[in-house]
């Protein structure tokens, strides 16, 4: 695996892959790689010929607030990964590479209603942040396909979205969420948990589940069933942020005739923010 840490390398490296032929693959992720973001880098290297991923840790996307310095960076070990992966290229640019005018300034890629709700409510501008850099990364690489984890539901809605309305030819691919044994979804903020906590995360894999399950046995009372699964929460020590039903595809909330449905939750244990989700299709 070759690793560059500039656009101009970047490209060249890319130019070099297509003059051969090769069809190119992209996996954008903020690095602290766990075994989901090496199922996607897998998925890409059976796919395509030849795998870039980047490594950036995006502050466009980061609330004042929020977990941007201590988010945590373990290059050394990401890159092993990588290579165990089957990765060829990996790009980790620094801030000034990505935004070398700055961030003020900077062109913003906005997906409106997708955007908004969900993890949009709780953090104002992170979509729009993705949305921003996961496009500059999409311009820089102009690969065939580019993979996302399903973990992260709405930011691949809203990353299908941009590649729909901005015309790019690009083949979107969601791969379903890596899961510990016990249920809870692999996460790099995981490793935020105390061992009580992380004793304590599972429960919310259990409540999707369970509402999943009354969905597919005819239950359409999604408000008690929320309010309940809600309260199971609580008592297990979590603080929903939010925990909703929504339609698959426009993520617009459920109604008792929809068939194709996602629920979605984040919660807090302690200062830390978890998400998840399940989806439920009743005609598949
Ligand atoms: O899911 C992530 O890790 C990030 O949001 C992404 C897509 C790499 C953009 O920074």
């Amino acid at each position: 695996m070759n690793m560059v840490r500039t656009v101009r390398e970047l490209r060249a490296a890319v130019a070099r892959a297509r003059s051969e032929g090769k069809r190119i693959g992209l996996v954008p992720t903020m690095g602290n790689l766990h075994s989901g973001h090496a199922a996607l880098v897998t998925k890409a290297a059976q796919r395509v010929d030849f795998v870039v991923a980047s490594i950036f840790v995006n502050p466009l996307q980061f609330g004042a607030g929020e977990d941007l310095d201590k988010y945590p960076r373990t290059f050394a070990a990401d890159q092993e990964t990588l290579v165990q992966a089957g990765c060829h290229l990996l790009f980790a640019p620094t801030v000034e590479e990505m935004y070398p005018d700055g961030m003020a300034g900077q062109t913003r890629v906005s997906v409106p209603q997708l955007s908004e709700g969900l993890c949009g409510a709780s953090r104002p501008g992170h979509f729009e942040g993705v949305a921003t850099v996961v496009s500059k990364l999409f311009n820089m690489v102009q690969p065939d396909l580019a993979i996302f984890g399903q973990k992260d539901f709405q930011q691949l809605a809203v990353i299908r979205a941009l590649v729909h309305d901005l015309n790019l030819p690009i083949q979107i691919i969601g791969e379903p969420t890596v899961r510990a044994e016990d249920g809870l979804a692999l996460s790099s903020r995981n490793g935020y948990l105390s061992a009580e906590q992380r004793a304590i995360a599972p429960a919310l894999y259990r409540s999707l589940s369970q509402i999943g399950a009354a969905i597919e046995q005819g239950e359409r009372d999604y408000p008690a069933l929320l309010a309940e699964q809600s309260r199971v929460l609580q008592a297990a020590g979590f603080r929903p942020d939010y925990l909703e039903i929504r339609h698959a595809l426009t993520l617009r909330p459920a109604t008792g005739e929809d068939r194709d449905l996602v629920i979605l939750a984040a919660a807090y244990l302690g200062a830390t923010r978890l998400i998840d989700n399940l989806h439920v299709n009743l005609d598949a």
